[in-house]
C-alpha cells in the first residue's frame, strides 16, 4: 500500500480571523479565504483547511475547543488509490462523502479521507555544510531565512484513546510502517516503506484523545531558526524550540497558534528505506529533546550583543 503522505489537514477553529493571521505569518500560501473557509498550500501543495469549529458539514471533534476535524490522506495515483482503500474499505462505518472522498473514522474517532495526491513532488536543495577535507558549498554564503516557507505537512501527532488499537489501524489497515517505538506508550510510523522517519506518531493518552501537534517540514536548520524567530518578532509565542529530536534527528521549533494544538517547523528528519532498523525506547524527557530552549529566541536576539565585541580578539 503506497499513501505518499498528508495531502490536507482540516481544522474547526472558534476564531477565523486569528486563524487567517497566524496562516499569513507562518508562511503558506493562501489560496482562498471567506468567512467560512479557508485554504492555504504548502510549497507543494499540501492544503491546509480552516473552518468555523460549528461549521455543519465538519466531521465531529475527538476533544474540546479548537482541533483538527480530518486529515486527508494522499496516493500516488488511481491504482495506488484503489490498493489502499481495498483494505480500508474493510473498516466498519468506510463510506463515500458527498465529495466523493472514501472515508473512515480511526479508533480515536478521528475523520480521515484518501485521494489522489494534489500534492506536486519538488527538490528542495538544503544549505550545504562545510567541514575541513569536506568543502560541500564553494564560494555560496549560508543564507540567513527571513521568514519560513513550509515545504509540506509532514506529520500529525496524535493522542490516542486506545493505543492499541490505534497502532493495529495504522500499521494494519493503512499499511504503515514502525519507524521507532515507546512500546505501550508511542510509535512512530511512516506512510511509505522508504519514506520520511515518521508521518505519524501516536502517543497514549486513555481517555482524552486528541492532537499533540501538527508538523510543517521546512528546508534545514537555518530555515528552522529564520522562521521562528519571524513568528517570534510577529508576536507569535513559543511552545518549546528552538531545539532537536534524538529520535528521527530532526531541529524543531513549536509555536502556540490559533488553530488548535501547537504547529511545528521542522528539517533533516531521518530517511528510511527498508533497511532502517526500528529501535525502541524508555520513554523520557532525554528523549524528545537533545536540547531545546524553552520559550524561543525572541525576535530582538539578532539585534542584542551579537555585534559587541568584549573579547578584545576582534571576532566572536
Ligand atoms: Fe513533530
Amino acid at each position: 500500500m503506497a499513501l505518499t503522505g498528508i495531502d490536507a489537514v482540516v481544522y474547526g477553529v472558534a476564531d477565523m480571523a486569528e486563524a487567517k493571521r497566524f496562516l499569513e505569518d507562518w508562511g503558506v500560501s493562501q489560496v482562498s479565504a471567506t468567512p467560512d473557509k479557508l485554504v492555504y498550500h504548502t510549497r507543494d501543495g499540501a492544503e491546509v483547511i480552516v473552518r468555523p469549529k460549528d461549521a455543519a458539514d465538519l466531521p465531529p471533534a475527538i476533544e474540546q475547543g479548537n482541533t483538527v476535524r480530518e486529515v486527508i490522506w494522499g496516493a500516488a495515483n488511481e491504482q495506488e488509490l484503489e490498493r489502499t482503500l481495498a483494505t480500508v474499505k474493510t473498516v466498519p462505518g468506510f463510506h463515500v462523502g458527498p465529495d466523493g472522498l472514501a472515508r473512515v473514522t480511526d479508533p480515536n474517532g478521528m475523520s480521515l479521507a484518501f485521494r489522489v495526491t494534489k500534492r506536486r513532488p519538488i527538490t528542495v536543495k538544503p544549505t550545504q555544510p562545510n567541514a575541513p577535507g569536506s568543502h560541500n558549498r564553494v564560494n555560496e554564503r549560508s543564507p540567513i531565512h527571513a521568514q519560513a516557507h513550509p515545504i509540506n505537512i509532514g506529520h500529525v501527532v496524535l493522542f490516542a484513546n486506545d493505543f492499541a488499537a490505534m497502532r493495529a489501524f495504522y500499521t494494519e489497515k493503512l499499511g504503515f510502517s514502525i519507524s521507532d517505538e515507546y512500546p505501550g506508550h508511542g510509535v512512530f510510523m511512516r506512510c511509505q516503506k522508504v519514506g520520511d522517519h515518521h508521518n505519524t506518531f501516536v502517543l497514549n493518552r486513555p481517555g482524552k484523545p486528541g492532537i499533540n501537534h501538527v508538523a510543517f517540514t521546512v528546508a534545514d536548520i537555518h530555515e528552522v531558526i529564520g522562521g521562528g524567530i519571524a513568528m517570534s518578532k510577529k508576536g507569535w509565542k513559543t511552545e518549546i524550540g528552538p531545539g532537536r529530536h534524538p529520535i528521527s534527528s530532526a531541529y524543531f521549533w513549536y509555536f502556540e497558534n490559533p488553530l488548535a494544538a501547537p504547529l511545528e517547523y521542522y528539517a533533516d528528519e531521518d530517511y528510511c528505506t527498508e533497511d532502517w532498523k526500528p529501535s525502541t525506547f524508555e520513554r523520557k524527557p532525554e528523549l524528545f529533546a537533545e536540547w531545546a530552549i524553552i520559550g524561543g529566541i525572541d525576535g530582538n536576539t539578532r539585534r542584542q550583543a551579537a555585534g559587541v565585541d568584549k573579547s578584545g580578539r576582534g571576532h566572536a
